[in-house]
């Protein structure tokens, strides 16, 4: 659907896979593949045919997080290209995708070092292999969690987590990314995509609006008073009935009533 210099885009229904692709760099992320993604990530933002978008690497990897050469040590002369590089990198990570429209899902395949946790804390859902290796391993190279790494450890771990693997630098596996609360869960690397892609499948089928709605609401009320968000929500209530034409109480709850579905056990058509 789309191949960019360091980013490939498939489609599957209502699902866009956007893969990482730089396997011989472990999808290192230098200033091309940052400025691919917010190329990517505004091409898809307004396609109705796509509720859901998974971001995953190109085996064996996830993400090694910044390229250290390229992003790091190519433009250390050149303030202003550093500049350009360290502003895409930040705002897509961790703008864009905390506020985009489509429901994202970070899909960690493999190695996730460093700045690549911005990714999976930037998405909505993240889901790791078992097997996958990550680490915040900036101290071992003698510097620290900086651009948006520091803001997406707290605002996703725990305090005692954060700290302790900010300053060991210890790699861990899948299955403690999950006990952390880094991702939602991990599964065996052979099972990965399939599940991944059934989850995508099963959220791509509900109504586009209200996913828009759902996140939104949830995300911008955190940041919020009570009183603010009592008035935001419902103002987005009456957005989504504007823009679904009113689908949520003619169909939603209409067929609730006609006894042809149980919400409570999951939408009309799965
Ligand atoms: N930046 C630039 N290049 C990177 C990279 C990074 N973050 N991570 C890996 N690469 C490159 C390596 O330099 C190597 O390139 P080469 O083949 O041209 O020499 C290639 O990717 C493969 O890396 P290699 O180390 O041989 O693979 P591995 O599977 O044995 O180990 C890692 C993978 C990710 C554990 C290891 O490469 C590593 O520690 N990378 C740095 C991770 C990091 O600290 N990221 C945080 C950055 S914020």
């Amino acid at each position: 659907m789309m191949k960019l210099e360091t980013v490939v885009v498939e489609q599957h229904d209502k699902v866009a896979v956007v893969t990482l692709n730089r396997p011989d760099k472990r999808n290192a992320m230098s200033p091309q593949l940052h400025l691919d993604m917010v190329e990517v990530l505004e091409a898809l933002r307004d396609r109705p045919d796509i509720n859901v978008v998974v971001i995953t690497g190109s085996d064996p990897a996830f993400c090694a997080g910044m390229d250290l050469k390229e992003f790091f040590l190519a433009n250390r002369e050149d303030n202003t290209r550093f500049e350009k590089a360290y502003r895409a990198a930040v705002e897509w990570r961790g703008r864009t995708l905390r506020y985009y429209p489509k429901v994202t899902i970070a899909m960690i395949n493999g190695d996730c070092f460093g700045g690549a946790f911005s990714i999976v804390e930037g998405a909505d859902l993240a889901i790791a292999a078992n097997e996958a290796r990550l680490g915040l391993s900036e101290i071992n190279f003698k510097i620290f969690p900086g651009g948006s790494v520091s803001k997406s450890l707290a605002n996703l771990l725990r305090p005692r987590d954060a700290l302790f693997y900010g300053l060991t630098g210890r790699p861990f596996d899948g299955v403690e990314a999950a006990r952390i609360g880094l991702v939602n869960y991990s599964v065996p690397k052979a099972e990965l995509k399939q599940n991944v892609m059934e989850l995508a499948a099963e959220i791509g089928s509900k109504d586009g609006e209200a996913l828009r709605a759902t996140k939104d609401g949830y995300r911008l009320s955190l940041e919020m008073s009570w009183e603010a968000s009592m008035d935001y929500t419902l103002a987005k209530q009456d957005q989504l009935t504007l823009r679904q034409r009113g689908a949520w109480q003619d169909q939603g709850i209409g067929n609730f009533l006609d006894k042809k579905y149980k919400p409570g056990l999951g939408s009309l058509d799965s």
